[in-house]
């Protein structure tokens, strides 16, 4: 892929091909939605999954007019062969799970056919799985923060692509801790897939 016009001697990148996956609130999509919408992003957002019918995520796609699909099956091969398929069908060149709670398997990566990005909060390696502000809260770590990482078939392991550092303060709790990486995550979240679009597109956009 690389440049695929010339106007008025600026060179205009082609849009890479976006899916994401998302397992509930979707505020981190949103920030991708949003950055899309104000030409902030060089992609097409091609759909958006859950694996939860009723995933707050599924209508924020909807009210961005980005078609959604839902995967519920209890068998994890097959569910995951349903991803595929929507991955082949909507030509998605980059994959971005944003808050998606299970754990992709090694061969749904190969299979995949496009590098796939995750978010995660907390500073990697440290603190992987699931509840990562309580864990840090827990270790009595005085920072903590999010990562945004390719996917490998290990449980959040996969190379960094940024990160960015938050405090814990006295008193914080799991929720205010979580609110305060939150706001992190929607900075770096947006940044992280512009810098894996211009690897993709090899270009400077
Ligand atoms: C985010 O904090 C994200 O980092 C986390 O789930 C939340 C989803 O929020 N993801 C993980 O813990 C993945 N291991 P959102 O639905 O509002 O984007």
């Amino acid at each position: 892929m690389g440049l695929a016009s010339m106007e008025g001697g600026i060179a205009l990148a082609t849009p890479i091909r976006l899916a994401v996956l998302a397992s509930g609130r979707g505020s981190n999509l949103q920030v991708l939605l949003d950055a899309w919408r104000q030409g902030e992003l060089p992609v097409e957002f091609v759909g958006v999954g859950s694996d939860q019918p009723e995933a707050p995520a599924l209508e924020r796609a909807r009210r961005a007019g980005v078609p959604t699909r839902v995967f519920v099956c209890d068998n994890k091969a097959e569910q995951e062969g349903q991803i595929v398929a929507w991955l082949r069908e909507t030509g998605t060149q980059l994959l971005a799970l944003a808050g998606y709670m299970r754990l992709l398997s090694g061969d749904f990566i190969q299979r995949a056919g496009a590098p796939i990005v995750n978010i995660h909060p907390s500073l990697l390696p440290d603190f992987p799985g699931l509840r990562a502000q309580r864990q840090a809260l827990e270790a009595g770590v005085k920072v903590s923060g999010c990562t945004v990482h390719f996917v490998d078939e290990g449980m959040d392991t996969g190379p960094v692509i940024l990160q960015r550092v938050v405090p814990v303060l006295a008193g914080d709790d799991e929720d205010k801790l979580s609110q305060r990486i939150l706001q992190a995550e929607h900075q770096i979240f947006p940044e992280a897939v512009r810098l894996v679009c211009r690897r993709l597109t090899g270009s400077d956009i």
